[in-house]
């Protein structure tokens, strides 16, 4: 990892009744974010989210509730800037596609590519889902029905832009090949899924424009007024417009770019890891470090959505299980890129096993044995210039070893479940050496030095993990670091009473 990281979530439809899936990738950067900000710098990371509030799905979401679309998005990107508030998300930058910096650089975008023949204009003729806003093929509209949402499609013909994919498509294949490229689309399912798709499929140049007298609710080419852009190059340029800006000879100079990773869910790969490397190589940009596809929270197996009316709002979750809980079971239930099913059992399980049996559970006893044997002042002992026994030293190592353990699956594969798995396995030992150790006996058999010894690493498990922790549950480490980061603890409540 550099010395600067700038991460980025989609940008959420504006329209959207916000869901645990687009809590997830926005955890996920959030924890990133907060993680990495220890490690390299509080100013040197930047965090980017927002909303997307261009297109014809917002067009009519407004017209619904009878809005201008533009009133209809100042109050529904609110939704989102709630939500995050609620989940307490760190992030640097909130850009909205309907913001003058974002519409300057489109436009500018728009322009360079026209002047250098990478956009131009053509005739559409083609099957639409106007629902989706998606083109499709004859050989994907099967029955004459949108593959994705399965409602019918529209025949088109119409005067539009295109963006010359096919320009590009074997500079993209040998980038994404080159061997220097291979954290370029994480994780490798996803690597192997773009690729075979460019190998085995012959690009189309995209439709970048819609006539104005079929959508008016979108950024105006500069060089057509008669018509918008697409709602997904408009939002795609959101990543370089929020940090930076295009000089008079149309180069780009950015503080934060390239981003160092762009979080995204596995169902807009496409958009990310073909279209938007192609927009910046058009544009002789930098590309992106790495592009992460996460999979899907699904309930019972099947998608979220809102016409199947299963969506769940993870601002309930909170309300019912504490935040730290619903932003440790999403990050540590599933491995980050694999689907998860979701439900309140599966929190359930997780709360009383690793936070009630495991973590609560080692913070309160230790707690209670400085309490009942030190009067509640922990007992001055430097463990790391002693001489332990062999468990003992197995612990001190794993406590000196755990900034390292968490930090190399996080860096190297962006993988939290596995980085949280790593605080476990120290939690784990500590707990089993607790139950070996039998300290009561320890205390009326008077062997003062070991329990000094057995207290103090537990204080050195229990510190060295709410450090680690602090990204992941920022509340929770700040409730530890309260009741035992100085030499005299304030034993509170469990932190995590069991669930019955
Ligand atoms: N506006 C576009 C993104 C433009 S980025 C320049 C969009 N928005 S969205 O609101 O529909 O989805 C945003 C993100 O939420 C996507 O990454 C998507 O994968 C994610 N999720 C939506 N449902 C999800 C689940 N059920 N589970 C996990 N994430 C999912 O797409």
């Amino acid at each position: 990892m550099g010395n600067k990281f700038y991460i980025t979530t989609p940008l959420y439809y504006v329209n959207a009744s916000p869901h645990i899936g687009h809590s997830y990738t926005t955890i996920a950067a959030d924890t990133l974010s907060r993680y990495l900000r220890k490690v390299i710098g509080e100013d040197k990371v930047w965090f980017l989210t927002g909303t997307d509030e261009h297109g014809q799905k917002i067009q009519r979401a407004a017209d619904e509730a009878k809005l201008n679309p533009q009133d209809f998005a100042d109050k529904t990107s609110l939704q989102f800037k709630s939500l995050w508030k609620a989940l307490d998300i760190s992030y640097n930058d909130f850009i909205r596609t309907t913001e003058e910096r974002h519409i300057k650089t489109v436009q500018k975008v728009l322009a360079i590519l026209y002047k250098k023949g990478d956009i131009y204009e053509g005739k559409y003729v083609g099957l639409y889902c106007t629902p989706c806003e998606t083109f499709w093929l004859e050989s994907q509209a099967i029955g004459g029905v949108c593959p994705d949402c399965k409602r019918p499609v529209d025949k088109i013909t119409e005067t539009n832009y295109f963006f010359k994919l096919t320009k590009y498509q074997d500079w993209l294949v040998k980038y994404i090949e080159a061997p220097a490229n291979s954290k370029f689309i994480l994780p490798a399912m996803r690597h192997n899924e773009v690729l075979s798709f460019l190998k085995l499929n012959k690009l189309t140049d995209l439709c970048i424009s819609r006539p104005k007298e079929r959508l008016n609710w979108g950024i105006p080419l500069p060089f057509a007024p008669s018509h918008v852009t697409y709602v997904w190059f408009d939002a795609l340029i959101n990543y370089i417009s929020a940090v930076g800006e295009f000089d008079a000879k149309d180069k780009y100079h950015s503080k934060w770019w390239p981003a160092d990773l762009h979080l995204i869910g596995k169902d807009i790969l496409r958009q990310h890891a073909v279209y938007w490397p192609i927009i910046l190589q058009a544009l002789g940009i930098e590309q992106p470090k790495t592009i992460f596809a996460h999979g899907w929270w699904m309930i019972n197996q099947d998608k979220m959505s809102k016409s199947k009316g299963n969506v769940i709002n993870p601002v309930d979750m909170v309300n019912k299980f504490g935040l730290d809980v619903y932003r440790y079971f999403i990050l540590r239930d599933v491995p980050f890129g694999l689907d998860g099913n979701f439900s309140p059992d599966a929190i359930i399980k997780r709360f009383n096993g690793d936070l009630a049996n495991d973590l609560g559970n080692l913070v309160y006893r230790t707690l209670t044995m400085v309490e009942k044997y030190y009067a509640g002042n922990i007992p001055p002992l430097d463990i790391y210039g002693l001489k332990l026994n062999e468990r003992e030293e197995l612990i001190k190592k794993s406590i000196q070893g755990l900034q390292q353990a968490v930090y190399a699956p996080l860096s190297s594969d962006f993988d939290f479940s596995l980085a949280l798995e790593k605080i476990w396995e120290l939690i784990n030992m500590a707990n089993k050496y607790v139950e070996e150790t039998k300290p009561w006996n320890l205390a009326k058999e008077k062997k003062d030095a070991e329990l000094k010894i057995f207290i103090r690493l537990l204080v050195e498990v229990i510190r060295k993990v709410s450090v680690e922790l602090g990204a992941f549950m920022p509340q929770t480490a700040a409730l530890i670091n309260e009741q035992i980061g100085n030499d005299s603890i304030k034993k509170g409540a469990p932190l995590f009473p069991r669930i019955c």
